[in-house]
């Protein structure tokens, strides 16, 4: 059986968290697709150029240890704005939504243009100081030296980024339930998450 859920939000929402958790709930395989992005950014500090990344891309390539760093994540973003790269990723994420036995895939994109079709949408989001707070208490404790302001500024130049594209802006698909994070725990999250789920299944 195949069953989707899309689960899109801004950085740093609690995307990851929640598709980890739900996806470990239903028993379904996960993919976090800003890795496809953050692999290609990567090389792109290499000196690669977009398109050739994102042609050539490996599952290997989302092991890498680095791909969780600020300079990435904004060469992400960078990249992200490219409707070559983004085409170059469409197939791969869509056979993934489909394979048998259940997908949850997080991103940006997934409800809106990479399966519109998706059995449950969830878009998780926060305001920008709690998403920014949390990005620097993870990156602090990954031992990156780094300060408040400077990865709130990281987490609005990439929300406008995102959110201003041309191709697969980042925003909420119309049937997407809608989760904010500011005020609730991760547990108060997932849970929502499952309930709006089971929701969806039971109106399918
Ligand atoms: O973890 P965080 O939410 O900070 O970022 P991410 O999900 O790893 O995504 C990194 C970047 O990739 C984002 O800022 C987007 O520009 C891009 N992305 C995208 O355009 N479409 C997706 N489906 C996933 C990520």
């Amino acid at each position: 059986m195949a069953f989707t859920i899309a689960v899109d939000g801004p950085a740093a929402a609690g995307k990851g968290t929640i598709s980890r958790a739900v996806a470990a709930h239903f028993g379904f395989a996960h993919l976090d697709t800003g890795l496809l992005y953050r692999a290609v950014g990567r090389r792109t500090l290499d000196g690669i150029k977009a398109i050739d990344a994102a042609t050539v891309l490996v599952a290997e390539d989302l092991l890498a240890d680095d791909l969780r760093s600020p300079e990435v994540a904004q060469a992400a973003s960078k990249v992200a704005v490219l409707p070559e790269v983004r085409a170059a990723l469409v197939d791969f994420q869509r056979a993934f939504a489909r394979r048998s036995g259940g997908a949850v895939l997080d991103g940006r994109d997934i409800g809106t243009v990479i399966c519109p079709e998706a059995e449950a949408k969830l878009f998780i989001t926060a305001s920008a100081e709690v998403r920014a707070q949390r990005r620097f208490a993870e990156l602090v404790a990954d031992g990156v030296r780094t300060d408040f302001d400077r990865v709130l500024s990281d987490v609005w130049e990439r929300d406008a980024r995102d959110m201003g594209r041309a191709d697969a802006p980042l925003r909420p698909a119309e049937d997407a339930v809608r989760i904010d994070t500011s005020q609730i725990d991760i547990d108060a999250a997932v849970a929502q998450a499952i309930d709006a789920v089971n929701r969806a299944h039971r109106s399918d």
